[in-house]
């Protein structure tokens, strides 16, 4: 039974279903909560929420008010186990390898530029065509492609990691399908402008003084200049608008000409999420990495006011909270990474997870799969980014392939 409430009478322990305001009018990731602390109910006020509609479970006596705080004895927390399946995740090798294979190629196309020559469109083309069959056949959620990459040349794994989520984005947009490689292409060419850029200023460990910080942020300009000479249309038309707007921000606070989010193109107004998104959760070299939980959460309380909320809707909707290859903490203390889902289209429904740690620094000696009947805050007390735990890439396609990965049951 639900139960609407003034969020003054909000107490801990109270489970919040939903609440007066849009999902795009708050800065709260999620409308359907417990609540764990006084914090909780103060960020319901600071975004204009008045009234909450929770859930009780129990009408007759209607014990809502005086439920105690999650415990790892809540039924919905204790997983159910259930045998280790060892099955090959071929297309998980697949996807490896089309990202390695489109990361050379955009290496190639980044050298002929650097070298004078025009830009062959013809291999990143097949790339993106490639790209998208893997996608059209893959009904799994392909966030976690984030975490695959060994290679940590950032302007490539960016481009390439951005083009997926970017064609993903777009499908899940309604845009049609015919449309679609051409936001694959604008995704994979935001950044040729860097081509430009000198290696010393592109490679520079640490930060960028402000004169060479006035050199890198001319990479918009260069993008406009290689790409407007392409003979190709999409590249010339699509292309050169998102590499030239790509810096832009809602308001008028971005680069070059400072202009606002209505005068922007749809593609580029999506890119501009998915080019933070992507690199925050693929955490290189020399910044925290974030979990994409948290970085969703980054997204809506610090970059909503520069950003298209409608974008940032669409992503939240296409990767989900907890993507497959995401690592969360239970509230029991253990650590496991979300390996399947029931619905793999929607991340939905049940949910397989397989338990690496069981309490943090605590390895298990042999990996253990179970399954949730549904992942939410109610069971995930935090989130990591897999370098946060100390694995690798390597080591968590290697999780991803000890999974069955078709879908809980
Ligand atoms: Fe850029």
């Amino acid at each position: 039974m639900n139960k609407i409430l003034p969020v003054d009478k909000l107490e801990i322990g109270m489970e919040v279903v939903a609440v007066d305001k849009s999902w795009l009018e708050t800065n709260i990731l999620f409308h359907r909560f417990r609540v764990r602390s006084f914090d909780d109910i103060q960020r319901l006020r600071d975004n204009g929420i008045k009234n909450v509609t929770i859930l009780i479970k129990d009408p007759i006596h209607d014990k809502t008010e005086k439920q105690a705080p999650l415990s790892v004895d809540d039924d919905r927390d204790i997983p159910k186990l259930r045998a280790m399946e060892v099955l090959p995740l071929p297309t998980l090798r697949e996807w490896n390898a089309l990202h390695d294979k489109t990361i050379a190629v955009l290496s190639k196309s980044f050298d002929d530029i650097r070298m004078g020559s025009a830009l062959d469109v013809t291999p990143l083309r097949q790339q993106v065509i490639e790209t998208l069959e893997m996608l059209v056949k893959d009904p799994r959620k392909n966030s976690f492609l984030v975490t695959l990459s060994e290679i940590d040349d950032e302007s490539y794994v960016h481009s390439t990691n951005t083009m997926i989520l970017s064609m993903g984005l777009a499908a899940q947009s309604g845009v049609p399908k015919e449309d679609i490689p051409k936001w694959g292409m604008a995704a994979l060419l935001h950044d040729i402008g860097k081509a430009l850029v000198p290696l010393e200023i592109l490679k520079k460990p640490g930060r960028l003084d402000p004169q060479e910080w006035d050199t890198m942020k001319r990479h918009p300009k260069f993008g406009h200049s290689i790409l407007s000479k392409s003979k190709d249309d999409v590249v010339r038309g699509i292309c050169t608008t998102v590499a030239m707007e790509h810096h832009e921000r809602k308001g008028g606070g971005g680069y070059p000409y400072g202009l606002d989010l209505p005068d922007l193109d749809p593609v580029t107004r999506s890119l501009m999420v998915l080019d933070i998104y992507e690199a925050l959760t693929a955490g290189r070299v020399y910044r925290s990495p974030l979990s994409p939980a948290k970085t969703l959460s980054y997204l809506l309380e610090k970059e909503l006011h520069r950003l298209d909320p409608r974008a940032i809707a669409n992503l939240v909707q296409m990767v989900g909270i907890y993507p497959v290859g995401s690592f969360v903490e239970l509230m029991d203390g253990r650590i496991a990474m979300v390996s399947a889902y029931e619905n793999p289209d929607t991340n939905s429904g049940a949910v397989d997870l397989l338990v690496l740690y069981s309490a943090p620094q605590k390895t298990l000696a042999e990996p253990l799969a179970i399954t949730l009947p549904t992942i939410d805050r109610t069971c995930v007390r935090q989130t990591f980014h897999p370098r946060e735990l100390g694995l690798s890439p390597a080591d968590v396609a290697r999780y991803l392939e000890l999974t069955p990965g078709d879908h809980a049951h």
